[in-house]
């Protein structure tokens, strides 16, 4: 707690000065100071924009990142306040719609029996009575224009009364529902518009309800579900706008399953899956827009299932998979946006690697200096 308010402080510091560096001296010097309020501002300098500012040795705005990055979209702990209903409309609600103008919580019951489009947010967290059969409600509902929340619902068991649900407006977050074993209630759906997030269901062993699901608008999020063995639901996800994260889930053995994608708008992270084998499923994911992270996964042993991959977006890191002995499957890749950045794989011929990627990076990359060629420490 300590320190994350020490963090806070440090970002308030730093935000504030990047305010007043508006104002102040146009020169881009590195900078301790103290502001009339007393705040302390620090700076490094500006010369480049991997410019790091170090405490201890530990680079502390690097670490803040990582730890957005990994924790975005993080399960909230405390129910969020109650937000408006979305003054969206349905992108096409037909003439026999009936359609249910409000936010739906915790009593679907009260949403009539032939509504078939919710303009609203499906808000159903920490309903600790409710249980499958009250969805029973919202049999006929194929629309939701808002978000659809389904978490900390303790008895829910499964979503089988979705099943007309079709398209979502935003996005949807299933999290926490320790009773729920299955997602077998979402299989007409097709397009989720925002975010997906899977999170922290211990009972979810499978994701086949999801077998018609094509596009995720922005990320995708399957993280800390202890016993999810396989993502072969997926099966007809084409695009993800946003990250493909897949963190921590320990059953998850590998990730067959997903041979429609082929494009990740965001950045691809595969890690702390300590199960999981090999990245096989990956096998027609052409292209990444952001990051490519492959982290912690400790029976990783290759990564030839991507290696269709020819683009990435601004750099590649494979850091901390202790059985990982070959990185072949990266050798396809023609374009990165600055750096490869390659360590702590204690199996890995290092060398071998760096003959066949260490020219993707981009000359004069700060991060050179530290090593040779043009991979970076981690
Ligand atoms: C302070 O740091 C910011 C962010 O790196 C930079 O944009 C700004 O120019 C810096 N200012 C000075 C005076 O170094
Ligand atoms: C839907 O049901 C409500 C009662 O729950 C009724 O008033 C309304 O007329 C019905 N609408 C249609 C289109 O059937
Ligand atoms: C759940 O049920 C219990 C017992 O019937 C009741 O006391 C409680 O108010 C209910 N909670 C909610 C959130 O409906
Ligand atoms: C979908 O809606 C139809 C027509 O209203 C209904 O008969 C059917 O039971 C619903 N299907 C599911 C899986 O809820
Ligand atoms: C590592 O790879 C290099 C370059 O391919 C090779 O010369 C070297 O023998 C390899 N080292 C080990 C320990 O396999």
């Amino acid at each position: 707690m300590r320190s994350l308010r020490f963090v806070s402080g440090l970002v308030v510091a730093v935000l504030l000065y990047a305010r007043l560096a508006t104002t102040w001296a146009s020169e881009d010097e590195p900078i301790i100071a103290a502001d009339i309020n007393g705040n302390l501002i620090i700076n490094s300098s500006s010369v480049t924009s991997a410019t790091r500012l170090l405490f201890n040795g530990v680079d502390v705005l690097n670490a803040l990142t990582e730890l957005r990055e990994i924790c975005s979209g993080c399960s909230p702990q405390t129910p969020p306040s109650p937000t408006p209903a979305p003054s969206t409309t349905a992108p096409t609600v037909s003439p026999e719609a009936v359609v249910y103008s409000s936010n739906v919580g915790c009593s679907p019951s009260g949403v009539p029996p032939n509504a078939t489009h919710i303009l609203g947010h499906l808000d159903l967290y920490y309903c600790t009575n409710l249980t499958a059969q009250d969805l029973q409600a919202l049999q006929n509902i194929v629309h939701v224009s808002g978000h659809v929340h389904i978490y900390y619902n303790g008895l829910l068991a499964h979503l089988n009364g979705l099943g007309n649900l079709t398209s979502i407006g935003t996005y949807v977050l299933v999290s926490d529902n320790n009773a729920l074993s299955n997602l077998d209630g979402l299989s007409r759906l097709t397009a989720i518009n925002g975010h997906f997030q899977v999170a922290n269901n211990v009972a979810l062993a499978t994701l086949n309800g999801l077998s018609n699901l094509i596009s995720v608008g922005d990320f995708l999020q399957i993280n800390v579900n202890a016993n999810l063995e396989s993502v072969h639901g997926l099966a007809n996800l084409a695009t993800v706008g946003g990250d493909f994260l897949v963190i921590s889930n320990g059953a998850l053995q590998n990730v067959n399953g997903l041979d429609k994608l082929t494009f990740v708008g965001g950045s691809l992270l595969i890690s702390g899956n300590v199960g999981l084998k090999n990245v096989d499923g990956l096998g027609s994911l052409s292209s990444i827009g952001g990051y490519l992270r492959v982290q912690s996964n400790v029976g990783l042993t290759n990564v030839d299932g991507l290696s269709q991959l020819t683009i990435v977006g601004p750099y590649i890191r494979v850091q901390e998979n202790s059985h990982l002995t070959s990185l072949e499957g990266l050798y396809g890749i023609t374009s990165v946006g600055t750096y490869v950045q390659i360590c702590s794989n204690s199996l890995l011929n290092i060398s071998a690697v760096q003959r066949e990627l260490g020219d993707l990076g981009v000359p004069g990359h700060t991060c050179q200096t530290f090593t040779t060629g043009f991979f970076c420490p981690c």
